[in-house]
């Protein structure tokens, strides 16, 4: 049945527990940290879902996180385990900030569940957002995943259908950079078992 992706994501938030912390996401946050080359700074999450791993791992170094999400459960749950992480209930294509808020901004394992037809306006977003020098990680779907070259539609996770929305790489890029983003990385990773782009990209100091 295709339910309302926050519905979904709220009913996850009941049986999150037994898959708490099986993704072993040490290298991706390692890597983005040094990337920001930082002491320490603000970040904004978009679909910070249960505020773990990027939530508390950028608290414990210091920094002001901002974690949004549309489902309430979830957040619940970031109360619970990043307590010291400032949480918005909205949806993120609504959500709005002042300019040069942020230092960096992820949406990990969420931009691909907002229609790629949004994107270039939540990229536009992005780079008003930043600071200069500020950076961007994200998960994109593809091929890889979807097994199409684009994609706008539903597969099975966990037992439920979940919207999923890509374009190709090389749309992506263009779109990125129209934005005012200059991309910094693009690697195809496996992540428990799972492989999708991960994308990192900057605003021009
Ligand atoms: C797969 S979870 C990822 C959570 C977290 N980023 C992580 O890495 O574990 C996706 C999260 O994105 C949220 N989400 C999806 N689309 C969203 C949207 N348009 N606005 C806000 N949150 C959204 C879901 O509610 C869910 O908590």
């Amino acid at each position: 049945m295709k339910m309302d992706l926050q519905a979904v994501y709220d009913g996850f938030a009941d049986t999150y527990e037994e898959s708490r912390g099986l993704f072993d996401m040490s290298e991706v946050l390692e890597s983005f940290y040094q990337r920001l080359g930082a002491e320490a700074g603000d970040l904004l999450d978009l679909g910070c879902g249960a505020g773990e791993p990027f939530g508390r791992y950028f608290v414990d170094r210091g920094w002001s996180v901002v974690g949004v999400d549309f489902s309430a459960r979830m957040l619940e749950l970031a109360a619970r385990y990043v307590p010291e992480m400032q949480t918005i209930h909205s949806d993120m294509r609504t959500v709005e900030f002042e300019p040069a808020q942020f230092d960096a901004v992820t949406a990990v394992y969420s931009l691909f569940h907002v229609p790629a037809a949004e994107h270039p306006a939540l990229f536009e977003k992005f780079r008003r957002w930043l600071r200069p020098g500020g950076k961007v990680l994200f998960t994109y779907a593809t091929r890889e995943y979807t097994g199409c070259d684009e994609f706008d539609g539903f597969k099975e996770f966990l037992g439920k259908q979940l919207y999923y929305s890509h374009r190709t790489p090389e749309h992506l890029v263009s779109d990125l950079e129209y934005a005012g983003l200059a991309v910094e990385s693009l690697d195809y990773r496996d992540i428990g078992g799972e492989i999708f782009l991960w994308v990192t990209a900057c605003r021009p100091l």
